[in-house]
């Protein structure tokens, strides 16, 4: 049987290279040719913390946009809008019922988020807490073999995998248990001003955050300012010197190379970013091109959105309705 891959992407700031490096590429290059996959705009997780309705809609089109101008493929896999299939919704709610409130309030990004908007007196949504369950919801409607991310979501996926277990053993097998998949290299994009921080779509500052949208000088002024280490020699060591060794990575990325062995290959810091600046201004420049005519034809997105959204709804429907089912509920008539 083909195997199934979800995977997907909340619009709540403009896509990273973290998330193209991270997820985006590969779901291009490898996943949807080998499986049946679905990769969404996961616009209801944008929901979770403070949120200015007509960004989010705007950065839901962006983000569709540009997964189709890396290149997803509507002919080969499933492109489509979360919040377009009930399904998701109404599958969380169940899930709901299976999590505790305990294992919620371990989730490494709930803390992370969570103190820093309390320490910014503002308060937290509850759906930041139930969030994750959302997030297996996604995964398990599809009943989703593997799931194709970055480092920072393995705790989320794990979540996922504990949820479609206790289900089944108490239900009766209903869900597919999903395992994380990783890139080799790249699954964790640092920040270019703070190699100690993941690169996130909404760091406070956006000096260290390269955007699949930035123009060329903005990547190269960006890159060229790194932070590096204070040392001299050109290692990659992630512990020691983590600036430099994100910027292998990145470069080792950009041309299916090996960090370590790449680092022998430089005497300076500065030649080092030149190459990196210049792989990823290539890198982006395809994406961005297509980006721009797409962008131009709102009307064939939204066309490739609906499709993606009737196909995603009739893979889910038969599998929550038999949670449902499972779960104690009348069917409906
Ligand atoms: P999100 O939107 O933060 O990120 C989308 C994808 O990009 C990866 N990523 C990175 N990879 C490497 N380095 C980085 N700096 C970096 N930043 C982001 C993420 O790991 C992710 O794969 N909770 C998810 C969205 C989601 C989801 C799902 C994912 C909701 N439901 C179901 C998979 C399956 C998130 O916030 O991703």
């Amino acid at each position: 049987m083909t195997k199934r891959i979800f995977s997907g992407i909340k619009p709540t700031g403009h896509l990273t290279l973290g998330n193209y490096l991270g997820a985006l590429r590969r779901w291009v290059d490898v996943d949807q040719h080998q499986s049946d996959a679905l990769f969404s705009v996961v616009d209801l997780h944008a929901l979770t913390v403070d949120h200015d309705p007509g960004r989010v809609r705007r950065l839901s089109r962006q983000a569709a946009t540009l997964m189709l101008a890396a290149g997803l493929d509507p002919e080969l896999c499933t492109v489509f809008v979360q919040s377009h299939v009930a399904e998701h919704t109404r599958l969380s709610y169940l899930l709901e019922c299976t999590a505790t409130d305990g294992e919620l309030r371990r989730m490494i990004q709930y803390k992370e988020k969570g103190a820093r908007a309390r320490a910014a007196g503002e308060s937290v949504r509850l759906s930041l807490l139930t969030y994750p369950v959302l997030m297996a919801a996604d995964i398990l409607a599809y009943g989703t073999d593997e799931v194709p991310v970055g480092e920072d979501q393995t705790q989320h996926v794990e979540l996922s995998r504990d949820l479609a277990v206790r289900f089944n053993q108490r239900y009766g097998h209903t869900f597919t248990v999903p395992k994380a998949t990783h890139p080799s290299v790249a699954a964790r994009v640092m920040d270019l001003q703070d190699p100690l921080s993941k690169m996130g779509k909404s760091h406070a500052s956006t000096a260290g955050i390269v955007y699949l949208l930035d123009d060329t000088d903005m990547v190269r002024k960006k890159i060229m300012r790194a932070v590096t280490d204070s040392g001299r020699e050109v290692e990659y060591d992630r512990e020691r010197s983590p600036g430099v060794a994100n910027l292998l990575e990145i470069l080792a990325a950009c041309c299916q190379g090996n960090p370590e062995a790449l680092a022998g290959g430089y005497e300076s810091y500065g030649a080092l970013k030149r190459d990196t600046a210049e792989a990823v201004v290539e890198l982006l420049r395809p994406v961005q091109e297509r980006h721009a005519g797409l962008a131009a034809d709102g009307g064939y997105v939204d066309g490739v959105l609906k499709r993606g959204a009737e196909r995603a709804r009739a893979m889910a429907r038969p599998r929550v309705d038999a949670a449902y089912a499972a779960m104690g509920l009348l069917p409906g008539v």
